[in-house]
This record gives structure tokens, C-alpha cells and sequence, in this order.
């Protein structure tokens, strides 16, 4: 029977097993022959025996990196560092490897990035970049679990549409027979959409696409947006989601690859029971006692975000956004219309999440769009559902590649991005 590695190890002394896997190294000696032997599981040695005539002229013409099969017995008492070993009876080539590699697997030195995501196919068999991968799944996984437990239901809405979402110009134009379309930069509409069709707990995890020219160590022009949207709910509602959400995913990944990752030095945040929370005008204030003078109305730059975020260790929310940095379907703030019921969940000094309550009354709808500078009618296959019996509601938008590298404590977007869609690089 082929087993995994990480099954193998779990087998008793003598057991005769089969394995497959990368030849990650080897070493031919006199007497006896060593391979290194990876599959998604982990490592373990392979050793030849001297009498085995056939196994070592095979092994003499291995290329690091080619797939084998292994058939031997299972040594336990071995002098390796875990004291485990397989004694090989046949070892069969897959697929051989070419060489000289293109990025190595073992080699301490570290390739620059643009290498490493050229070649992202062998960067990613790193045990160190693989876990990156494996713990984003983690993470998302215990935020869909907590979600079905709260009765959201996953849907999925179309990728090609024929409006902005969130502003005019940064979308990708996509040409659909013989009209203009583009790729969404969000699903906010449709899920919006989908609250009026009575499903009330909405979420979904995709693609959304952002035209954004800037090239920064946070920004894509396609992430993974997790997305969720519930009726008869306001923002206070969508922000406690937002943080049991979190929290749901930390506690996944810490309870599965939390030790994995502390061997790799990486420690997890701890989040607060309850994420503080700041308002816009608030950050104004503590950032003019440190000198910075930021107008009403002013997006904060990246600099006042690390002013901001020294005075948390964790996660926060920044809470009534001037209604005008907002998009036009965001709630104002009742009786104070500059401000709006909306919010950001931050991470220190980044952005993680975006969420508001939604406006729910048509009239109150159109005249969003009007003073956003859009034409309503653009927006009618939107605003259509509004008027039929439009349950309050509330959601937000979190950046699954924010929130995998924030938590793993990566600088760079590209890191979290299986391959990455930047400024400059649409391939691999
Ligand atoms: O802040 P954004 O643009 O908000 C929305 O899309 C709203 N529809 C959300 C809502 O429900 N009100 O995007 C939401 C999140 C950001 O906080 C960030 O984590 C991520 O998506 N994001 C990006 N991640 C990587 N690269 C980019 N260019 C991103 N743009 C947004
Ligand atoms: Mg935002």
C-alpha cells in the first residue's frame, strides 16, 4: 500500500511500505546510498544497501528533484535525526528531474522574489512557503465553519459585469461580444441583491479585481476577497461577525499548524475577546496631538495608519468614515450625514477589512448616486431590488491575502499569493 510519509512514520518496525515522492538530495557512498525523500507530508530517509547492486546503479544516475517510488522496509531504530528510516528493496523513476534546477529546494540562500515566482512551480515545494498555503487554508476554512454555524449560505456571483462597484476607475475592461463589460472589482451588489431575495445571510469567497496602477507590498490587482452580507442586520452587527469570524480562523490555524509555524518562528496573533474600536474623527484628534494634520474628509495616508496603529497591539476597528470617502452604499450616520455607519478592520497599520450598513431605502439610493457623480440608471439592475422590499442590511469585505499576511507576519503580498497579479506580472 503507498502510504504518506507522515502515515509511514506511524507504522511499526519492519512494516514493508511504499512511498512516493521528490529525490530532495541524495548521497552515493561506497557501501551504501542515502536519499531524502519529500512528499506533502514531510521528509525521510531512504538508505540503500551496499548488496542491493541494481538500487545503487539507479540511484547513481538521480537528479535532484525527480519523482520516485520507493518500496522497503520501515526501520525504526535508524541512526537518523527522527531515528526513522526506510531500507529501499526497489525504487522506481516517475518522472525524471532536468537539471541544473531553476531555484533550489535545500540551497540556504534565498533567490529574489521575481525568481522565486518565475519559477513559483519548485519555490512552492519550500516547506516554509508550502506552509504559507496550507495555512491560509486553515484560516479560511475556520472562517466558512463559523460562518455556516451563523446560517450564511456560500454563493457565487458573476465575475463579468457591466458596472463599477466601488468607483470608476479602477476597473479592468473586458470585451463581451459586442458590448463593454469588466471584471468586478467586488461582489457587493450581488450580494446586496441576494439580501432582497430573501436569502438573509450571505457570503462568498472569489476573485475581485482592482485596475489599481500602484505597485506596493500590499496591494493585487486580483485577491481573494471573503465576502459577507446579512439582512435585518447594521454595521455593529456585521463588525461583531467580522471579529468571531477572525477569531474562528486564528483558533483553526493555531489548533492545526500552530506548531509548525512557531518551528518556523512564526507566532500568531492573539486577538482581544473584544477588537477595540477608534472613530475616524478620534484618529484625527490623536493624530494632530502627534503633529499631523489630517483634514475631514482626508483618507489617511499609510504614515498616520502607523501612528494610528502604534496605539494597538492587535486588531481595531476604525469606526464613522467621513460618508464621502465612502462608497455610495454606504448608510450615512442617522442625524450626523457626513459621517457614515461604516468601518475598517485594522491590523496595526493595515487595512484588512471594509464594511458598512448598506443603504436600504430606494429614494435615499438615488441620491447617493447622484451626488457620487453616477448615473442611476448605470445602476438599475442594482437599484431594481430596492424598490420591492429591501430588508435593512449590513457586510463587509475582507482580503484573504491581507489577512494570511498579517497573521504570518509577512511583508510582502506576493508571499501569500499562490501566483500573483501585479502592476508588472500577469504569469506565471
Ligand atoms: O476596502 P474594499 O475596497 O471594500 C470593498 O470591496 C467593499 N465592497 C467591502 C464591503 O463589504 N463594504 O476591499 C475590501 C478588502 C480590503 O480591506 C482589503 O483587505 C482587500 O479587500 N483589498 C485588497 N487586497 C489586496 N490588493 C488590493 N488591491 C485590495 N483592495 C482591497
Ligand atoms: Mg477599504
Amino acid at each position: 500500500m503507498s502510504l504518506s510519509i507522515a502515515d509511514a512514520l506511524t507504522q511499526e518496525n519492519d512494516t514493508e511500505v511504499t512511498l512516493n515522492g521528490w529525490v530532495q538530495d541524495f548521497r552515493v557512498l561506497k557501501t551504501v546510498s542515502f536519499i531524502v525523500l519529500r512528499d506533502h507530508t514531510g521528509v525521510l530517509q531512504v538508505t540503500v544497501k551496499k548488496d542491493k547492486e541494481v538500487l545503487q546503479k539507479a540511484i547513481s544516475s538521480l537528479q535532484r528533484e525527480t519523482v520516485v517510488s520507493v518500496r522497503g522496509k520501515l526501520n525504526k531504530e535508524a541512526l537518523t535525526k527522527n531515528g526513522i528510516e526506510v531500507i529501499a528493496d526497489s525504487l522506481t523513476v516517475l518522472n525524471k528531474s532536468a537539471t541544473p534546477l531553476p531555484l533550489g529546494v535545500i540551497d540556504k540562500v534565498n533567490a529574489d522574489i521575481e525568481t522565486r515566482l518565475n519559477n513559483r512551480f519548485i519555490d512552492l515545494r519550500k516547506e516554509e512557503n508550502n506552509l504559507i498555503f496550507r495555512s491560509e487554508s486553515e484560516v479560511l476554512w475556520g472562517i466558512r465553519k463559523y460562518l455556516h454555524e451563523q446560517k450564511f449560505i456560500e454563493v457565487h456571483t458573476p465575475k463579468i459585469v457591466a458596472a463599477a462597484t466601488e468607483g470608476g476607475a479602477d476597473l479592468f475592461p473586458v470585451q463581451y461580444f459586442e458590448k463593454n463589460a469588466y471584471l468586478n472589482q467586488s461582489p457587493q451588489l450581488y450580494k446586496e441583491i441576494l439580501i432582497s431575495a430573501g436569502f438573509n445571510r450571505v457570503f462568498e469567497v472569489g476573485p475581485a479585481f482592482r485596475a489599481e496602477k500602484h505597485n506596493t507590498p500590499r496591494h493585487l490587482n486580483e485577491f481573494t476577497s471573503i465576502d459577507i452580507e446579512m439582512g435585518f442586520s447594521d454595521h455593529t452587527d456585521a463588525m461583531r461577525m467580522l471579529q468571531e469570524s477572525i477569531k474562528s480562523g486564528i483558533r483553526q490555524l493555531k489548533s492545526t499548524l500552530g506548531d509548525s509555524l512557531s518551528s518556523h518562528g512564526i507566532n500568531l496573533p492573539e486577538p482581544p475577546d473584544e477588537f477595540p474600536k477608534i472613530t475616524y474623527n478620534e484618529c484625527i484628534e490623536l493624530l494632530s496631538n502627534r503633529n499631523e494634520v489630517v483634514n475631514f474628509g482626508s483618507d489617511f495616508t499609510p504614515e498616520n495608519l502607523k501612528i494610528i496603529g502604534s496605539e494597538f497591539p492587535s486588531f481595531y476597528f476604525i469606526t464613522e468614515w467621513p460618508s464621502e470617502l465612502r462608497a455610495f452604499y454606504t448608510m450615512p450616520k442617522p442625524g450626523q450625514e457626513s459621517l457614515s455607519n461604516s468601518f475598517d478592520l485594522q491590523f496595526k497599520e493595515f487595512e484588512i477589512t471594509s464594511g458598512a450598513q448598506r443603504v436600504h431605502d430606494p429614494d435615499m439610493l438615488e441620491l447617493r448616486f447622484r451626488k457620487k457623480g453616477l448615473n442611476p440608471e448605470d445602476f438599475s439592475f442594482y437599484s431594481n431590488a430596492f424598490r420591492y422590499g429591501m430588508p435593512p442590511h449590513a457586510g463587509w469585505g475582507l482580503g484573504l491575502e491581507r489577512l494570511t499576511m498579517i497573521m504570518l507576519n509577512m511583508h510582502n503580498i506576493r508571499e501569500v499569493t499562490l501566483f500573483p497579479r501585479d502592476r508588472t506580472r500577469i504569469s506565471p
